[in-house]
């Protein structure tokens, strides 16, 4: 089956062609860092503004590189993909439009996709012949969430974040340290040069959770600020590094008592700090010491891309057929994860 999908939840506007899930026809991404990056933080309106200048273009790059033209687009693609939600709302309706058109001028089947479910099954691409259950680790801008999926579509939620996000620590402590957005690429860089022991920062393992909590290392992070001046390169690298640390120990931590408890023998991570490189070296040491598979996507398909969205569509219509409802299809900013 062939699908064409499309990615709008925040400030990626994207597009793919996903032959049976996994094999990539195409993939384009246009990110909207340069806009929000002076703002620290994505801006909805100005992202949805974004998306609507830039998905017909990214639309045309995406067939023109999986060498489909408008006359055969009938012939080639079997159903369209879109997300459905979470996200920003202006931004999901840039896409959720256009994915209607399409199909609608086509005649083709639409698939509503969960965004975390795009970023939950993103290793897949590269691992077509994994079977559940597994325990997922979504680490991205908004969420931070242990899953275990029993099977594709049956989910536990062990727990997520009861304030920040992963990704939004990496990005308000660089704002903190006047580095660029998104903060977590930078920090990374910066951290992989400097002392992971220079400062203690306290592991949120909140014990008896599996929640996750990362507003107090970034309270602790200004109030470190606050009594140190930082003076020179080295110092801020071992700021960054410490920093890095306390969060990668964390997840890490929590995954691995996640699978011990729950018997499992597979981990999976997905979404952008998935690509933070300590987070990705200690999953894999600490899988390789415990005996537990370890699944962790290239970095493009880390952060959000439709590829992810595409093969999680082509699992989804596995199961639930091509048929939803108006209801399914409309666009819901605060869409939870839910079986299907
Ligand atoms: N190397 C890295 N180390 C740490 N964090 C990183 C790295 N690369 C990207 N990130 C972080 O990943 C986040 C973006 O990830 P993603 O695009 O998956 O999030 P999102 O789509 O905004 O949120 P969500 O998927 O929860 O809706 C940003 O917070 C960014 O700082
Ligand atoms: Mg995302």
């Amino acid at each position: 089956m062939n699908i064409f999908a499309l990615e709008s939840s925040c400030d990626e506007t994207s597009a793919s062609i996903v032959l049976n899930g996994t094999n990539i026809k195409s993939i384009i991404i246009s990110s909207q860092i340069k806009i929000h990056s002076k703002f620290f933080g994505v801006v909805p309106e100005l992202a949805s503004r974004s998306h609507i200048e830039n998905i017909n273009h990214v639309i045309y790059k995406a067939l023109k590189e999986a060498r489909i033209g408008f006359n055969d687009f009938a012939k080639k693609i079997d159903a369209i993909a879109f997300t459905v939600g979470p996200g920003l709302a202006g931004s999901l309706i840039v896409g959720s439009i256009a994915a209607k058109s399409i199909a609608s001028v086509y005649k083709k089947p639409l698939i509503p996709v969960n965004h975390l479910e795009g970023h939950l099954y993103s290793f897949i691409i590269e691992n077509k012949d994994i079977k559940p259950p597994f325990l997922s680790v979504i680490i991205s801008g908004g969420h931070t969430e242990l899953v275990i999926v029993k099977d594709f579509g049956r989910y536990r939620i062990l727990g997520g974040t009861r304030d920040d996000a992963a990704g939004e620590a990496f990005d308000k402590v660089a704002k903190m340290l006047g580095l660029s957005y998104p903060g977590g690429p930078i920090i990374d860089e910066r951290a992989e040069k400097g002392n992971p022991q220079a400062v203690l920062f306290t592991r949120p393992y909140m014990k008896g959770s599996w929640d996750f909590s990362f507003s107090g290392i970034k309270t602790a992070f200004l109030n470190y600020l606050k009594a140190n001046h930082i003076n020179n390169e080295n110092q801020l690298n071992d700021l960054c590094s410490s920093f890095r640390q306390a969060i990668a120990e964390t997840i890490v931590f929590k995954a691995f008592e996640a699978v011990r408890k729950f018997n499992l023998k597979q981990i999976a991570l997905g979404g952008g700090v998935s690509a933070n490189s300590l987070i990705r070296r200690m999953f894999k040491e600490n899988g390789k010491k415990n005996k537990i598979k370890i699944f962790i996507p290239s970095p493009i398909y880390c952060t959000d891309n439709a590829a992810m969205i595409g093969c999680a569509a082509y699992l989804k219509q596995k199961k639930c057929g091509l048929d939803y409802s108006t209801e399914q299809l409309k666009s819901n900013p605060s869409l939870t994860l839910s079986n299907w």
